[in-house]
């Protein structure tokens, strides 16, 4: 035989031995007994532990973010609308890691050597559910995210673990209060604020009349506590007693205001473009949506425009309110302040 072709008889024989070797001691037992496939794989597989821990698994150690959470709509069990801590955190246990698979027994978990992120960017971790998209479905409550946050996080506002709650904004505590009595104190406040709580051009106060009743008991003691500050109220307020203060807050609200003197220059959707943000609380027609909230219809484009300047400069100071009057220019403050001093008194 020509020697050639014995060595590719050797060489065949090799491969022989090789594959048969492999198949008999490499390849996995349970190969080929069901299909082609490992039979155990499933039964190995369903033993390992979930890489998602369960937001119950989460309370023991984080329960403000719990209780937060567990209240709020996102925890809406009664229509099966949950969304878990571990959709927007990641999953708190690992298993497979990089790099390679490793078996859930000796996977990573958290806390012990698994970290979880906290996300920075809520825009893209809120959008991925809340983002107008045409073919979501309408019950899905969504935003067109630059018009609704222009250029801020969700965080800015919403409580991340409780969305429908407001971060920094006031909180509606004041009890009504006799209007009748507030009157007979309000004498003094007229000299700045008009005499049926509207002011005028001459006048250096805000008008009051029809103002939510909450917020302004909040400014009067913002003013007292001096985390408000402004040379004339900060005296003025020190002359109101705590007992009047619900009493001379429900006889302004209970007024009714009136439309400042119409804003002529540009269009009234010229002016709008910069409130995109600011309808979500202050509405499209300057009166809020919570009671909590000031009411903007009725007020002077020159006290909106000075309001939001002292946010910006810090004498006055709310979380949300001093980041959106940072981020707006000279000229968009003049323009939010035209629009919603040209809105319509209630
Ligand atoms: C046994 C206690 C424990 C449990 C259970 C636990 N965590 Fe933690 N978590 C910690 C500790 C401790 C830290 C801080 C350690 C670190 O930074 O790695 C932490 C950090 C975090 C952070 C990062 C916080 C930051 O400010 O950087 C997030 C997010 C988080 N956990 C989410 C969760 C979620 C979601 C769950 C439930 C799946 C969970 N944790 C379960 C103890 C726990
Ligand atoms: C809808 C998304 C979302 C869900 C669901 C969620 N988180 Fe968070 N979590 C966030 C965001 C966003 C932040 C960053 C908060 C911020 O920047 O104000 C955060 C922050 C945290 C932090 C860091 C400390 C803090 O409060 O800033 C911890 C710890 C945490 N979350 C735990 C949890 C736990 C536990 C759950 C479930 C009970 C949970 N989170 C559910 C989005 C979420
Ligand atoms: C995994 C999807 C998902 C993510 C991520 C998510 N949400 Fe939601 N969100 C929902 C669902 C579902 C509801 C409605 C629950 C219901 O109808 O009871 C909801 C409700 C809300 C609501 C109340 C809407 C209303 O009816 O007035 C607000 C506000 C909200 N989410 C804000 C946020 C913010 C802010 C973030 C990011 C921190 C976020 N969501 C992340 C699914 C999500
Ligand atoms: C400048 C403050 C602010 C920012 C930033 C903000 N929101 Fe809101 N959002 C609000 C307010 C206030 C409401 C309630 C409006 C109302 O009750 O009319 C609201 C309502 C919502 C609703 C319910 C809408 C509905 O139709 O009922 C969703 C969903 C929502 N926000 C998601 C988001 C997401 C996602 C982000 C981030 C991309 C975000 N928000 C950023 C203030 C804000
Ligand atoms: C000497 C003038 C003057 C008098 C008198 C005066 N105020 Fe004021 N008030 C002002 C000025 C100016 C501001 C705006 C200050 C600022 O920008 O913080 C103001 C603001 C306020 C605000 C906050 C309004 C808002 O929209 O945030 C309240 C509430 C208020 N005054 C109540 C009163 C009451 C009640 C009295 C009577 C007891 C009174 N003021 C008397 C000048 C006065
Ligand atoms: C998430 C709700 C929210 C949004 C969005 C918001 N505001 Fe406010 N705004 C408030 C709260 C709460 C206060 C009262 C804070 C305080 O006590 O000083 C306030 C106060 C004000 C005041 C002072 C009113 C007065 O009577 O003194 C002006 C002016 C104002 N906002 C304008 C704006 C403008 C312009 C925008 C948009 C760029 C905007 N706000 C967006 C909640 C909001």
């Amino acid at each position: 035989m020509p020697k050639h072709i014995v060595r590719l008889l050797l060489l065949l024989a090799g491969f022989a031995i090789v594959a048969i070797t492999v198949r008999n001691h490499v390849v996995d037992k349970s190969f080929y007994k069901i299909g082609h496939y490992r039979a155990d794989a499933v039964a190995e597989i369903a033993q390992d532990k979930p890489k998602f821990q369960g937001s119950a698994s989460c309370e023991s150690c984080h329960a403000v973010q719990f209780t937060a959470w567990s209240k709020s709509i996102h925890h809406s069990t009664d229509v099966g609308k949950v969304v878990k801590c571990e959709v927007c955190h990641g999953p708190g246990g690992g298993r497979d890691p990089d790099p390679g698979y490793v078996h859930a027994a000796t996977g990573p978990v958290h806390p012990v050597n698994l970290k979880l992120a906290v996300p920075t960017d809520s825009r893209t971790t809120c959008g991925v559910c809340h983002e107008q998209i045409a073919a979501r479905p309408l019950q899905q409550r969504q935003v067109v995210i630059n018009d609704h946050a222009g250029t801020q996080q969700c965080t800015l506002c919403h409580d991340a673990h409780s969305p429908q709650t407001f971060n920094g904004s006031l909180v509606a505590t004041a009890a009504p209060g006799n209007a009748v009595a507030g009157k007979s104190k309000a004498g003094a406040c007229a000299a700045c604020h008009g005499a049926a709580g509207i002011t005028n051009a001459s006048l250096p106060g805000p008008t009051l009349a029809g103002q939510n009743q909450a917020y302004l008991a909040a400014a009067l003691t913002a003013y007292k506590t001096g985390k408000r500050s402004n040379p004339i109220m900060t005296g003025m307020a020190a002359t109101v007693n705590s007992a009047d203060i619900n009493n001379i807050t429900s006889y302004f609200s209970s007024l009714r205001c009136e439309t400042s003197a119409s804003i002529a220059a540009q269009a009234a959707a010229a002016r709008k473009a910069g409130a995109a943000m600011c309808t979500n609380c202050h509405g499209t027609n300057g009166v809020s949506t919570s009671s909590s909230w000031p009411n903007l219809a009725g007020q002077s484009k020159d006290y909106i425009a000075a309001a939001l300047k002292s946010y910006a400069g810090g004498q006055r100071s709310n979380v949300i309110m001093t980041t959106l009057a940072k981020s707006l220019s000279e000229p968009e403050i003049d323009k939010v302040a035209a629009y919603y001093a040209g809105a319509t008194c209630k």
